[in-house]
């Protein structure tokens, strides 16, 4: 008799977010911005935004959603063997904002930030989960925290219309398991080109008081590259797991476009009820946006234990990824 090899498996232990409190509708932008309802609507299905008031700071609103994951979850953050906060929008270049946001919780571990723009909170499960299955840790917190409305060029109607603030979080319990079909991190894809870094960045540089530091972007070039890499990432995880697309009770990808989404949605055959959007009511939080559309679609009920998750971004850099996760 073969004894069955036990493997260390990090569960989704607690979900939590965080929106600032200012909402913002697309009429409203429309009073200061040459924009209208409309326009915003039919090209990106975008309705309202959060925007972060001076106090609501990448580690303010990281800690709100990580303390809500945490009392979730009801691992104590003395628990907490490291804390990866994605984010483009850190408060400071160092020390990096999940050093607070630890100092914060009165977390254990280690934590640092993780720069992989809108692809961020796809890369930190990645390294999360591989920490877990290695053995170096046993829970972490994994944080996509975004304050986009400090880096916007509000000149530019082409992009600030696009974005808004706020924070999602995940507690990763490791547990061991010798049961494929249990709860947890199934696999995580993680992808780059550098050579596509200049059709979505920020113009500025650390010190560099004549460059502001706004984000810029070739929306078409990046709309042409978002349906075929994530289509691909998420083929590749399906493969790498044996599992169909007929196996995924619910995508949630980065909420960037409506118009993206419905068009991965489209080449997977996914119907309305399998995939969460938020991007109407949240408009494009980076790496933010998939946490939050996971605390959104758990809190109303329709993700349920059990569930095979299938999380999908992409994002400057160009970076891109596909985690499957059974819940
Ligand atoms: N309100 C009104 N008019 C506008 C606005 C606005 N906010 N922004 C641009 N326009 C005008 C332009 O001036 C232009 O007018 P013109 O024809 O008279 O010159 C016209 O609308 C078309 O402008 P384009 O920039 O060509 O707009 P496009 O149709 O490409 O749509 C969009 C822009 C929605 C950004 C599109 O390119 C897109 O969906 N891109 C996908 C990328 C994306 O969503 N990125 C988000 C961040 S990246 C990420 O998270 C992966």
């Amino acid at each position: 008799m073969t004894a069955r090899m036990k493997t260390m498996r990090a569960q989704f232990a607690g979900v939590g977010s965080y929106l600032p409190e200012n909402l913002v509708t697309n009429d409203e932008l429309a009073k200061t911005v040459d924009t209208s309802d409309a326009w915003i609507r039919e090209r990106t299905g975008i309705r309202q935004r959060h925007l972060a008031a001076p106090h609501e700071t990448c580690a303010f609103m990281a800690t709100r959603a990580a303390e809500a994951a945490l009392a979730q979850s009801g691992i104590a953050a003395a628990d907490i063997g490291a804390i990866i906060l994605a984010t483009a929008t850190p408060d400071q270049a160092f020390p990096a904002t999940a050093t607070r946001v630890q100092a914060a919780l009165g977390a254990g571990g280690f934590a640092y930030d993780l720069s992989a723009a809108c692809a961020g909170f796809v890369y930190a499960l990645g390294m999360a989960d591989s920490l877990i299955r290695s053995g170096a840790i046993r829970n972490a917190i994994v944080i996509g925290a975004e304050v986009y409305s400090r880096i916007l060029d509000w000149n530019d109607r082409g992009t600030c219309v696009l974005f808004g603030d706020g924070a999602g979080a995940v507690v990763l319990r490791g547990v061991e398991s010798d049961d494929a079909a249990s709860p947890g991190v199934l696999s995580t894809h993680l992808h780059s080109d550098g050579s596509l870094g200049d059709i979505l960045y920020v113009n500025g540089a650390v010190g560099r008081r004549d460059l502001p530091g706004h984000l810029v972007m070739n929306g078409r070039e990046v709309f042409r590259h978002a349906v075929a890499r994530m289509s691909e990432a998420i083929d590749e995880a399906l493969a790498a797991n044996n599992l169909a697309r007929t196996d995924v009770d619910w995508m949630i990808p980065h909420q960037a476009n409506r118009r993206i989404i419905d068009g991965i949605g489209k080449k997977l055959g996914l119907g309305e009820n399998q995939v969460v959007i938020t991007v109407d009511q949240h408009a494009n939080t980076s790496a933010a946006s998939i946490p939050l559309a996971l605390a959104v679609a758990m809190a109303d009920g329709r993700i349920k234990p059990g569930n095979l998750l299938l999380l999908v971004a992409l994002g400057g850099g160009l970076t891109w990824a596909s985690a499957l996760v059974r819940l």
